[in-house]
């Protein structure tokens, strides 16, 4: 018998440094997804890039053994290292029998418009930012230079690429001692805090752009503040909404890797102890820098207040954020009244959304017509 539920194929896994985060999202969107509504399949990708369908993946992929996956459970090693060489129209065709896909990947290839220009281009539904926004999230200095042309405040940032640092030292640091100490090293494009350090000489500095360097070909260089850190959760496509506020509490000096995913004193405060005025602003902002940088279904955009100066930045945002039951994304959206089952279930309307409008983009162009 047909039945009318939804087909929605879930992505997880991945080639980022980020790929154990993205299963622990993955298991908690699938808990999420009402049965009755949806028909999950499941797709995870490899550390190496291979993409497998199944069952059985997602454990397999947690268990990191895929030993145990069928040899014919695997259907391609698209946009991967083609250790099993089978077409990757194959895969295309699997994908191409679901009604959306939900890509629960963060950081590279997944979650930077890579992976989004191929859902394209083979006309999908995909929860989601498309190309323009994931690519914009995820670059550090191009988002900086968007947030400075659209009058939302970002600390001082230089931009500075690997070439420089190796070619001409000397300028490099001038251009960054044009901002005062400390200052923040950051790899454009990576997350997770990853390469990044906070630097108060000249001799850190050295040291923090040569560690940077190893992560990417740019890497940005930032005024340190002394700062609270605030998030909002924003959803939707063209009329997005924004969250309550929430605060995370850094057990370390600063948000870093270790503080992410391995010190349990961080913690959130939700909503966070600021003003209503405050509130208003970051929202307000989110809102705005989510329209200019072209987002779309979710993000979670995050922001400084200065503790000195009570200054408000935007820091940075996240077309993929964390959607573990303990993540910010998700709770944020709890305390504002939206429950996981049904966010989910908004998320996956946005995807369809996206999806006629753009079917309705007129794709030909003739003088004669
Ligand atoms: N200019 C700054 N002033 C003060 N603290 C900063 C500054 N930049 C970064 N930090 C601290 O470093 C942490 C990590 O920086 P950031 O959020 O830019 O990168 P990321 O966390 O690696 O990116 P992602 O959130 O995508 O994983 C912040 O949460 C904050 O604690
Ligand atoms: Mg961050």
């Amino acid at each position: 018998m047909e039945n009318n539920k939804k087909k929605i194929g879930v992505i997880f896994g991945g080639r980022s440094g980020e790929h154990s985060v993205s299963l622990m999202s993955a298991k908690f969107v699938i808990s999420q997804l009402d049965p009755e509504i949806y028909e999950i399949s499941l797709i995870g990708i490899t550390r190496s890039g291979v993409w497998y369908s199944g069952s059985d993946v997602l454990e397999a992929l947690i268990k990191e053994d895929d030993r145990n996956l069928e040899p014919d459970a695997y259907i391609s090693s698209l946009l991967g290292n083609a250790k099993y060489d089978i077409k990757a129209g194959e895969l295309i065709e699997h994908l191409k029998g679901l009604d959306v896909l939900f890509p629960v990947l963060h950081g590279t290839f997944g979650e930077d418009g890579t992976l989004q220009g191929v859902l394209e281009i083979e006309d999908f539904a995909y929860v989601g930012s498309g190309v323009t926004g994931s690519a914009t999230g995820m670059d550090k200095a191009i988002f900086a230079d968007l947030m400075v042309a659209n009058r939302i405040p970002i600390v001082d940032t230089v931009l500075i690429l690997r070439s420089e640092i190796s070619e001409q030292m000397a300028n490099v640091i001038k251009a960054i001692e044009q901002i005062s100490y400390p200052l923040f090293i950051k790899p454009a494009n990576l997350g997770s805090s990853v390469g990044i350090s906070k630097v108060k000489d000249r001799s850190e500095l050295i040291e923090g752009l040569l560690d940077a360097a190893q992560y990417d070909r740019r890497l940005i260089v930032q005024k340190g503040h002394n700062v609270r850190e605030i998030e909002v959760s924003v959803m939707g496509n063209d009329k997005p909404i924004a969250s309550v506020c929430g605060e995370i509490l850094p057990g370390e000096e600063f948000y870093s890797y270790e503080a992410k995913y391995h010190d349990e004193t961080s913690q959130a405060v939700i909503p966070a102890d600021i003003t209503e005025e405050q509130s208003n602003i970051i929202r307000t902002y989110a809102v705005k820098a989510y329209r200019a940088c072209d987002l779309a279904g979710l993000a979670r955009i995050d922001f400084f207040i200065d503790k000195d100066s009570d200054e408000i930045y935007i820091n940075e945002l996240n077309t993929m954020p964390g959607f573990t039951k303990i993540s910010m994304y998700p709770q944020l959206w709890e305390a504002t009244g939206i429950k996981n089952q049904d966010l989910v279930e908004m998320l996956i309307e946005y995807a369809f959304e996206r999806k006629m409008q753009r079917d309705s983009i007129k794709r030909t162009f003739r003088r004669d017509e």
